[in-house]
């Protein structure tokens, strides 16, 4: 491989969406950011300059991060935040990947503006599993919103009610001709007749699933979170923040006598305000002859709350599981969990009234526990033997309260709130169940595992059943990711071997759900061969 080097300087920019001109922090002035592209071996090297009053923190979400896990990034988990006027190199060598993810800051909500594809190409002389496409095209799905999202975020945490919902959805932060005032800000996909496109799709959204479709065009899937999957032809795809979808778009054998819109809307299953509204972009033939009008033809999209539709379509993802892509998922099981994942309240301060559910404050938890960051990053805490003050290791494996997950929640909506970890011998073999429950409504969470992918063994409605459902679990070719949406009222079971060590962060993807807790930490430890210990930091790492 070769090293690819370059150089985020984090910088304001006046960026005008919905006729509203806004002040935001960019990567290099760019909005979204820059496109990251390497191929699978090669080093990556990012220079990261922080010259906003922000403290920032970058991600590289998706890559394993073996024996880098100091390049990981989750501010407080893997490092300290750089702060203004410091700089941080993030290094990391790309192993056993290709694909499409993407990067984004990982403190607080800054993610809103920070993200960009980093695409990683097969070795050279290396293919594709399928065709080779015309043509490749990075397309982000994102939020705008005219207020400040920190402002937006503390407000929330302060006053304990849900925080506001972005002003649009975009593509490529193109709004599109359904919002106001943005005609042209519109994404365009100029296209031949007759070839393939791949579609590089990222949901870089802070907290909506979306749906998405492209009128009259049927796509075929072919990678999930830069794991190739068995490919499957759909019309309508759902993916989730934190989840990244290679789809190959054949384009019409003739000109047609239309455009065609690319439309996403969101999937909400939880309670309050949600945002029901539409970005679209426009797939164009550029061999039309531009005198006449065309028709334009718009997808249909399922219903905002078509848990159905998501049920069904999540269990369309399987591994290619051949000789050349192996799945090789855990047969047995060293160490079983079982997680709650949900909403929860915390009871409001004395002095302070709060707007969340019956004057409380919103929270979330897994396991009843919402996870507190420390005020010292955990890595370093680990990496040094300084836990004391800093985390505690004693995370349950189970729920301490019980209940009917999906049926009458309990009386007392309160949680417990700290800083817990669990501790894994290096490569364990690890099955999570994780259960959504309905203490103060049911919804989806898209739950996102930091240096590792897992194998999404299996998946129902309702509450998981430990005598009926591991029978029935995939053990031959369930598919890889490192993001998998929790079914609104119902579970989700990953396995996974911890073969890198480190501190690794998990967590719910909605950037709401994640700033109330819904967060935990896993720390691997050492394996006896050299390769299988995490060597000491960069000496640039971020101090506290
Ligand atoms: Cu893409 Cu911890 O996140």
């Amino acid at each position: 491989g070769v090293i690819r080097h370059y150089k985020f300087d984090i910088r304001l920019q006046n960026v005008t969406r919905l006729c509203h001109t806004k002040r935001i922090i960019t990567v290099n002035g760019k909005f979204p950011g820059p496109p990251i592209v390497a191929r699978e071996g090669d080093r990556v090297v990012v220079k990261v300059v922080n010259h906003v009053t922000n403290n920032v923190s970058f991600h590289w979400h998706g890559i394993r991060q073996l024996q880098s896990g100091w390049a990981d990034g989750p501010a407080y988990i893997t490092q300290c935040p750089i702060q203004t006027g410091q700089s941080y190199v993030y290094n990391f060598t790309i192993v056993g990947q290709r694909g499409t993810l993407f990067w984004h800051a990982h403190i607080s909500w800054l993610r809103a503006t920070l993200y960009g594809p980093l695409i990683i190409l097969p070795k050279l002389g290396e293919t594709y599993p399928f065709a080779k496409p015309y043509k490749e095209i990075p397309i982000l799905f994102g939020e705008w919103w005219n207020a400040d999202t920190e402002a937006v975020i503390s407000q929330a945490l302060q006053t304990g009610a849900g925080p506001n919902v972005s002003d649009a959805y975009t593509i490529n932060g193109l709004p599109g001709p359904t919002y106001n005032c943005s005609t042209t800000d519109t994404f365009k996909l100029k296209v031949k007749p007759n070839k393939t496109y791949l579609l590089r799709l990222i949901n870089a959204a802070l907290n909506d699933d979306l749906f998405l479709s492209v009128a009259n065009h049927s796509l075929t899937v072919v990678e999930a979170d830069a794991v190739y999957v068995n490919p499957f032809n759909t019309n309508i795809l759902l993916i989730s923040p934190g989840q990244t979808t290679n789809v190959l778009l054949k384009t019409k054998s003739h000109t047609p006598n239309a455009t065609f819109l690319i439309s996403a809307g969101p999937y909400f299953t939880g309670q309050g305000t949600f945002d029901n509204s539409t970005t679209s972009g426009i797939l164009e033939y550029t061999t039309q002859p531009m005198s006449k009008p065309l028709s334009i033809l718009k997808p249909t999209l399922p219903a905002i709350n078509d848990t159905n539709f998501v049920a069904n379509f999540s269990q369309k993802f399987r591994s290619l599981a051949n000789d050349k892509f192996p799945a090789k998922v855990p047969q047995t099981v060293q160490k079983s969990f079982f997680f709650t994942v949900g909403l929860g309240s915390n009871p409001c301060p004395k002095n302070q009234t709060c707007q969340g559910p019956n004057g409380t404050k919103f929270s979330a938890t897994v396991n009843n526990i919402s996870f507190a960051l420390p005020s010292r990053a955990l890595l370093q805490s680990y990496f040094y033997g300084k836990s004391n003050g800093v985390y505690a290791t004693d995370f349950p494996s189970f729920p301490l309260v019980q209940f009917n997950y999906t049926g009458t929640p309990p009386n007392n909506t309160h949680v417990s709130n700290g800083t817990k970890v669990v501790v894994l011998p290096f490569n364990t073999s690890v099955q999570v169940v994780m259960q959504d429950t309905s203490i103060l409504g049911a919804e989806s969470h898209p739950l996102h595992l930091h240096g590792y992918n897992f194998f999404v063994v299996g998946q129902g409605s309702g509450n998981f059943d430990p005598a009926e459902d591991p029978a029935k679990f995939n053990l031959v070719d369930p598919v890889e990711r490192n993001t998998a949406g929790v079914p609104s009222g119902g579970w989700l079971a990953i396995r996974f071997f911890a073969d890198n060590p480190g501190v690794w962060f998990m967590h719910c993807h909605f950037d709401v759900h994640l700033s109330w807790g819904l967060r935990m930490a896993w720390i691997v430890l050492d394996g006896e061969l050299p390769n299988q210990k995490l060597p000491p930091p960069p000496s640039d790492l971020p101090k506290c």
